[in-house]
């Protein structure tokens, strides 16, 4: 039976279940990898599943979120890092090196491979061909301790691409103008599959950020055929080794097909404060910028720089406006040092800062109040730059480059003729010694624990029956950055959940850790989409450690909702969206709990007498994990 490139990979990864789409699969993950922020407590699931060394082909921990060093929390948490990855047998990624997308893309990832990140832009790997999927950090722990990873078969859109790229359109665009059609909740249970002639037109880092915010349509992940372009850049990378060929059979069957034609496309902007909010940049022109940040794991590639270089090369920035810029990887830096590229960026006035998430993640580079932000990331989520409110619009590297020559939105028909779209040198200097990988003996390492690294709670079993307060009552499109904000404070706490914890939807609803605390167990209720945005494992474990048993959404966003089940919250939705108007904050709800089934409605009794009906999308496995209290007792129950 033809196959699509999606369904091949998967076939040739599946341990269990029927490759039928929404059907529960389990597949073996080739490799793994983490970032810090996430990293510490995966790192900590992962020793207390008692496992001698990681089981994977490849895993690897990336320090790339909290690298500002202000206090002990985060070179401690460093520290920890470096010495379990080399206690189990992980490769090491030190702060400075480069973001854990750019770099995995550069030195590791395989076409053909899956790969499991405790990121949510894991799927950038599937730029060259691997099946790459964000993941919670309890999934990933268990990936490294040789579980197969359990996710629904996803249905696989093909992404016809035709043409190619005009004028100043670039590959940004591309994915801006499908988040444009699709919305932030287009791709949820697909895996975006690009084909069609305009493939062969984007080299690797192009197509990385395409599938980079794949993220953001919700899409379980998104991949690229390997190709002649892929054979290139592996080839730069100085690994052609890692080359298969992979694409889809000619006559395979997808569940949906958009086109698009590449050569219509022209420069797009997503406005505030969501990446679905797509528009044309000259519908802008004249609005001021204060602020231009170009890197993150989206745009922060050679080709990308570049071209911001070449644009500002001979001219300087508007004096109105801050020019932030982050390279994505050391690689990146030393090819721009070594090819004269740095010189125009730092003489137009642009400040260079770590290569590292930065302003991305709100650790450092936020805007001015109500500042206007142009950046070349991949979320605008209000608050996310630490500015309460900016107003961050997501765009190219091409487009920030001209806002911040211009100090504003100005039309693309002003720009001139047409940018330069720069090939991978082939003689790319390798960086390989910057990473630390772990000793043959790992026995023999001792694990740096700062005061920082709190051991693991231990959650108790879902009673059979719940009669709990509603604490939180929230609107639709709620992400892990309302749960759990980003910003240097909060994210130096990230191995320490009692601390963290004092955070939750603080800048939502400053009394909500009160409330919740003085209920001791508590019901979040929530609109659509609820947990969209990242992987953020905290986001469910610090609500957990408030004691939050329930969230009752209109519906949930993928990986939020498996977080909730391996935390052991009850993720259950209104049957009639409408009765989320039925349940006021501080209103008590029933329900027995102790004969939940797959597919079979929950009743629950409001304090008002009003019964609703609830229903979940839970497999037997989710239910049992829920019961016990979480995956991790599920994984030592199953394993003792
Ligand atoms: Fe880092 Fe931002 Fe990407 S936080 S991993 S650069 S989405």
């Amino acid at each position: 039976m033809p196959r699509t490139l999606t369904q091949k990979i998967i076939a040739d990864h599946l341990v269990a279940g029927e490759m039928r789409s929404g059907q529960e699969i389990s597949l073996t993950i080739d490799q793994t990898l983490t970032q810090d922020a996430t990293g510490t407590m995966a790192y900590l699931q992962l020793e207390a599943m008692g496992v001698d060394r990681v089981k994977t082909d490849l895993s690897v921990s990336y320090v790339d979120h909290n690298t500002l060093q202000m206090g002990f929390k985060n070179p401690d948490d460093h520290r920890f890092l470096q010495s379990v990855a080399a206690r189990y047998g992980i490769v090491f990624s030190p702060p400075g090196t480069g973001i854990c997308h750019q770099l995995h893309l550069e030195n590791f990832a395989k076409p053909g491979t899956t790969l499991i990140g405790s990121d949510s832009h894991t799927p950038t790997a599937g730029g060259i061909g691997a099946l790459a999927m964000g993941a919670g950090g309890l999934s990933v722990a268990l990936a490294m301790a040789g579980h197969p990873y359990t996710l629904p078969m996803p249905k696989v859109f093909r992404i016809y691409l035709r043409g190619r790229l005009q004028g100043f359109a670039t590959a940004k665009d591309i994915i801006l103008h499908l988040l444009g059609e699709l919305s932030v909740k287009g791709g949820v249970g697909a895996v975006m599959e690009y084909d069609g002639p305009g493939v062969a037109t984007l080299s690797v880092p192009e197509r990385a950020t395409i599938t980079n915010m794949g993220a953001e349509l919700g899409a379980t992940g998104s991949v690229f055929p390997s190709d002649d372009n892929t054979r290139s850049f592996l080839r730069s990378m100085g690994r052609e080794q890692d080359f298969v060929p992979l694409r889809a059979d000619e006559d395979a069957v997808y569940d949906r097909e958009i086109i698009i034609d590449l050569d219509k496309l022209e420069p797009l902007v997503a406005a505030p404060h969501m990446p679905d909010k797509v528009v044309p940049v000259r519908e802008l022109a004249g609005l001021k910028v204060d602020q231009v940040a170009i890197g993150s794991c989206t745009n922060s590639s050679y080709a990308d720089l570049t071209q911001v270089a070449t644009i500002f090369r001979g001219r300087i920035t508007a004096k109105t406006t801050d020019v932030l810029i982050a390279p994505g990887s050391r690689q990146v830096l030393k090819l721009l040092l070594r090819n004269g590229l740095l010189e125009p960026i730092i003489d137009a006035g642009g400040r260079l800062l770590e290569c590292a998430c930065g302003p991305c993640i709100g650790m450092g580079g936020s805007p001015c109040s109500a500042g206007v932000s142009v950046r070349t990331f991949n979320r605008n989520f209000e608050g996310r730059s630490a500015t309460l409110d900016a107003q961050v619009y997501l765009a190219s590297p091409v487009t920030a480059a001209y806002c911040a020559l211009h100090g504003a939105f100005t039309d693309p028909a002003t720009w001139g003729t047409e940018i330069i779209r720069p090939d991978l040198p082939q003689d790319i200097p390798s960086i390989r010694d910057m990473f630390i990988f772990p000793p043959e003996n790992g026995h023999e390492v001792s694990i740096v624990r700062g005061p920082n690294i709190v051991p693991l709670e231990t959650f108790p079993p879902l009673p059979d029956n719940l009669t709990l307060p509603v604490t939180l009552k929230v609107g639709d499109n709620i992400t892990t950055d309302h749960i759990l904000p980003g910003g240097a404070e909060i994210t130096s706490l990230r191995s320490n959940i009692p601390a963290i914890s004092e955070f939750v939807f603080s800048r939502t609803d400053k009394e909500f850790v009160r409330r919740a605390r003085k209920a001791k167990e508590s019901i979040i209720v929530g609109g659509e989409n609820y947990g969209q945005g990242s992987s953020r494992e905290h986001a469910a474990l610090a609500p957990r450690h408030l004691g939050i048993r329930l969230v009752l959404a209109r519906s949930f966003a993928r990986i939020h909702m498996a977080n909730l089940i391996n935390f052991g919250i009850l993720p259950l939705i209104f049957a009639r969206p409408d009765d989320y108007d039925l349940v006021a904050p501080g209103s008590t709800i029933s329900l027995s709990t102790g004969h939940i089934q797959p597919g079979q409605p929950i009743p629950a009794r409001l304090d008002t007498g009003t019964t609703i009906s609830l229903i979940h999308e839970l497999t037997d496995k989710d239910i049992a994990i829920i019961r016990v209290g979480g995956l991790l007792n599920f994984v030592k129950a199953s394993t003792s």
